[in-house]
C-alpha cells in the first residue's frame, strides 16, 4: 500500500513512520511527503530519505476546490492509499475527506475530544491538560472527518500527567508516546485490522 505523509514542521512522527517502514514493520511504503509550510524540516526528512516532498498550500489556488483537485490529482497520479496527517496544522478540504473517507489518520498530542478542536495543538493542548488537573494524557490516534479532531478514535497510549509537569516535560513523554503509537496504528489499518465503518472504528490493534 502506498502511503502519504502531510505535515507542517519538524516531523518526528514522520521519522517514527519512515524509521518503521525501514524496520519491516508499517506493511506499507511512504512514497509522498506534503507539506503546507515550505520551511518545514518534514520536507527535509522526506528528501534525504530519498521520498518525493512537495509543498502545496491552499492560499496558491484560487478556491478551495481548485486546491482539493490539485491534492487529488498528486495522490491519485502516485497511487497513494492511505493519507498520515502528522503534524499537518490545516483542515483538509472537504472534497478530499469525501474521497478518501477511512483512510486519513491523523495523531493529536492529547485525549479526544476533551482537549481537541481548533487551535488545539502543541503546547496549547498540553498547557489545557495540566490546567484541568487531569492525571492522565497521551497520543490519540484518529480517522480523519470534516472537522478539526472529531473523527472516530482508534487508539490512545495512557501517559501520566507527573506533579509539576511543564506542557514542555509533558509534551517530550507524550510524543515519545506518539512515536511508538503511530507506525503501530498505521500498520494495523494496513493490514485491515481497524476500519472505519458507518462512522465507527471497527477492529482492533494487536498487543
Ligand atoms: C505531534 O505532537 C502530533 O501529535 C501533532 O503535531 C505534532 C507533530 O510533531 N498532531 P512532529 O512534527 O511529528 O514532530
Amino acid at each position: 500500500m502506498k502511503v502519504a505523509v502531510m505535515c507542517t514542521g519538524s516531523g518526528t512522527n514522520l521519522q517514527a513512520l519512515l524509521d518503521a517502514e525501514d524496520g519491516g514493520t508499517l506493511g506499507a511504503r511512504i512514497v509522498l511527503v506534503i507539506s503546507n509550510r515550505s520551511k518545514a524540516f518534514a520536507l527535509k526528512r522526506a528528501k534525504s530519505s530519498g521520498r518525493e516532498a512537495m509543498v502545496l498550500r491552499a492560499r496558491d489556488f484560487e478556491t478551495e476546490n481548485a486546491y482539493a483537485d490539485e491534492l487529488l490529482s498528486v495522490l491519485k497520479d502516485r497511487g497513494i492509499e492511505l493519507i498520515c496527517l502528522a503534524g499537518y496544522l490545516k483542515r483538509l478540504p472537504a472534497k478530499l475527506v469525501a474521497e478518501f473517507r477511512g483512510r486519513i489518520l491523523n495523531i493529536h498530542p492529547g485525549p479526544l475530544p476533551r482537549f481537541g478542536g481548533q487551535g488545539m495543538f502543541g503546547h496549547h493542548v498540553h498547557e489545557s491538560v495540566i490546567a484541568s488537573g487531569v492525571r492522565e494524557s497521551g497520543p490519540t490516534v484518529f480517522f480523519v472527518d470534516e472537522e478539526y479532531d472529531t473523527g472516530a478514535i482508534i487508539a490512545f497510549t495512557p501517559v501520566p500527567v507527573q506533579p509539576g509537569d511543564t506542557p514542555d516535560t509533558l509534551a517530550r513523554r507524550v510524543l515519545a508516546a506518539e512515536h511508538l503509537l503511530y507506525p503501530r496504528v498505521v500498520a494495523a489499518v494496513v493490514k485491515g485490522q481497524v476500519q472505519l465503518q458507518d462512522g465507527k472504528c471497527v477492529g482492533r490493534l494487536n498487543d
